[in-house]
């Protein structure tokens, strides 16, 4: 069932408290490296922050919480390092379901998934399935995922489901391809961190970062914990969010 809201065509309500954070879980392989550690050392050191980030974001009231996990642009990797995710990843479906379950914790996986190993997708969807009731927190991993395929595999969908507006384009709005994105089922993120020092989007959730309060820090990925996503919510608090309005709209008492 699709929940989509459009920060375009409504202005969304707005707390203190994300609804949604969104995170590009970057800086692994530096975290690695700098210890002169291999870096898949990183990456095994990465799984314990999901898991930290996973019951601080839960225990803050947080709805949804999402992660990047592997780009479609990550293929480009050494061989060897994208095995090693490969097992990472299902090692820790393996391991981590039945927590998720007992914490209340639903996890979904957004990506274009037909290019992992069955194993890998079969586990998906158990996981997926065991997890589908509980209703605490919605945990999504994007995995092979792309906001540009997000965005094109939207378009094709909504095409199939209404081949009549091949013939009316103008009838092609936000609804009709925002109920097909991978992410329907939650609100646009409301705050965007980015962990190990870059400042960019690399082909997250292009279309859904619309009016999104993005955040950088350093801090590599292994090394984010429950105080850094504090410091992540207290300057997200701190910001006055417009959507297109002016300051005085957002809080006429200010105005002065
Ligand atoms: C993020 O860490 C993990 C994935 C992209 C899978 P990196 O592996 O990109 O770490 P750096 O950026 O090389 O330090
Ligand atoms: C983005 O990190 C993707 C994930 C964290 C899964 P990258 O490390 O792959 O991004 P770029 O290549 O530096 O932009
Ligand atoms: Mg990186």
């Amino acid at each position: 069932m699709s929940t989509f809201t459009s920060s375009t065509l409504a202005v969304p309500g707005c707390g203190t408290v994300p609804r949604h954070v969104a995170i590009i879980m970057d800086g692994n392989g530096r975290w690695a490296t700098s210890r002169h550690l291999p870096r898949v050392a990183g990456h095994a050191r990465g799984v314990e922050a999901v898991r930290a980030t996973v019951e601080a974001c839960a225990r803050r009231g947080i709805e949804f919480l999402t992660l990047f996990a592997f780009s479609s642009e990550n293929w480009r990797r050494p061989a060897d390092e994208v095995s090693l995710l490969m097992r990472l990843f299902i090692s820790a479906l393996e391991r981590e379901v039945t927590q998720l379950q007992k914490n209340g914790i639903r996890l979904r996986v957004i990506g274009e998934l037909s290019a992992f190993e069955p194993r890998l997708r079969e586990l998906v969807e158990q996981a997926e399935a065991r997890t589908a009731a509980s209703s605490r927190m919605t945990l999504t991993i994007a995995a092979n995922y792309g906001g540009r395929w997000d965005i094109l595999q939207a378009a094709q969908a909504a095409l199939r489901a209404q081949p009549e507006l091949a013939r009316h384009p103008e009838r092609f709005d936000e609804d009709a391809l925002g109920r097909h994105l991978a992410m329907a089922y939650a609100p646009e993120p409301d705050l965007f961190i980015r962990t190990g020092g870059e400042q960019r989007v690399s082909n997250f959730l292009l279309w859904q970062l619309a009016y999104t309060e993005l955040y950088f820090t350093d801090t590599y990925w292994p090394d984010f914990d429950a105080a850094a996503l504090d410091r992540a919510i207290e300057s997200f608090a701190a910001r006055e969010r417009r959507f297109g309005r002016t300051s005085a709209q957002v809080t006429p008492a200010a105005a002065g």
